[in-house]
């Protein structure tokens, strides 16, 4: 296991759409390391997801995974794809392992229904919301080359980490 050296806002890796992943290369033992590095990455960051190019791979693969109260299960989503966005919107405060010190409120669908393979190749398809289901769209939107500030409506609300912290605290803010 490594902590992964993490690509900032400005690294061109960031804006580049990353390439499907062979199916045959899943399995292999440098890929299954990828993974337990993307995990052992993002947790030591305090976030609850991270894509491969934010690694600087530009792979079709993300982690994500919240403990406690809210969270969502640990979950590696290879090759995935929104299938389905519900009806209804949500507003919650995003921020970027990619992004250091800003906070901002992004409106996304509550609920998508994912599919994409599984650490062993398997196909899963399933419904998230709430913050798993923003989770989701934000990480996949990391293979496509979005930042969470594309997606920002009002950029009134961008928000220094220290002033966060200090006006706004109260309202949750995943790290995504
Ligand atoms: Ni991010």
């Amino acid at each position: 296991m490594a902590i992964l050296h993490i690509a900032k806002l400005g690294n061109p890796v960031l804006r580049k759409p990353a390439d499907p992943v062979d199916p045959e290369a899943i399995k292999k033992p440098v890929f299954q390391q990828l993974i337990d590095d993307l995990f052992e990455t993002m947790l030591e960051n305090e976030g609850i997801g991270l894509a491969a190019p934010q690694v600087s791979r530009s792979e079709q693969l993300v982690v994500t995974g919240c403990k406690g109260e809210g969270g969502f299960p640990e979950t590696v989503l290879i090759n995935p794809k929104i299938l389905f966005y519900g009806p209804h919107q949500v507003e919650m405060w995003e921020g970027c392992l990619s992004v250091d010190g800003l906070r901002g409120k992004v409106t996304r669908p509550s609920m998508v229904r994912v599919q994409g393979l599984d650490r062993h190749g398997t196909l899963q398809d399933f419904e998230a919301t709430g913050l798993y289901a923003v989770c989701i769209q934000h990480e996949l939107d990391h293979l496509i080359g979005k930042i969470f500030l594309d997606r920002m409506t009002d950029m009134s609300t961008l928000t220094q980490l220290e002033e966060f912290e200090a006006y706004w605290k109260q309202e949750a803010a995943p790290v995504i």
